[in-house]
C-alpha cells in the first residue's frame, strides 16, 4: 500500500459517478473511475436489479464503458463509497481489472476524504490470465 498522490481528479470522477448508483436493494452506492494511459477518465456506478444476481459493480461498468469506446490501456482505477472502511474491488472485479488494467493502481476513497492506494498485483496475487492458456 502506498499513500495516494495525484489521484484527486480520478477520485472526484468516482465520487460523481457514485451519485448515479442504481442500488435500491443494497443501498450501498459505489462509484468507480478508470484512467487510460493517455489520461482520459471513464466512470461507472453499480447497477442492481430485482434479480440481484445480475448486479454489476461500478468498477466493471467503468472498465466496460472504456473498452466499448475503444480504450485498451489503463493505469489506475478509483473506487469510492461512503463506508468508513474503504471498499476494495470484489473478486470478480479483481479478475477483470487484472485482465484489462494489469498492475494498475487501485485508489480507494470515501466521502470523508480517506484514501489509500494498492497495486493490483498485491490485491490479486497468482492471477489466472491469458498467459495460462
Ligand atoms: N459493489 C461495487 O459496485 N463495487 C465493489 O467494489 C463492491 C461492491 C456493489 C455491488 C452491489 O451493488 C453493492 O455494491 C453491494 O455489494
Amino acid at each position: 500500500m502506498t499513500t495516494t498522490a495525484g489521484h484527486e481528479v480520478l477520485l472526484d470522477a468516482a465520487r460523481r459517478a457514485r451519485e448515479n448508483a442504481v442500488a435500491a436493494f443494497s443501498k450501498f452506492r459505489v462509484g468507480a473511475a478508470v484512467r487510460t494511459k493517455s489520461g482520459k477518465i471513464y466512470s461507472g456506478c453499480n447497477v442492481e436489479n430485482a434479480s440481484y444476481g445480475l448486479t454489476i459493480c461500478a468498477e466493471r461498468v467503468a472498465i466496460f464503458k472504456a473498452l466499448s469506446e475503444g480504450e485498451r490501456e489503463f493505469d489506475a482505477i478509483a473506487v469510492v463509497t461512503d463506508a468508513d472502511k474503504l471498499t476494495p474491488p470484489c473478486g470478480a472485479c479483481r479478475q477483470i481489472i487484472w485482465e484489462f488494467c494489469r498492475d494498475a493502481e487501485v485508489v480507494l476513497g470515501n466521502l470523508k476524504g480517506k484514501t489509500e492506494t494498492h497495486r493490483m498485483s498485491a490485491l490479486l496475487p497468482h492471477p489466472f490470465d491469458s498467459s495460462n492458456l
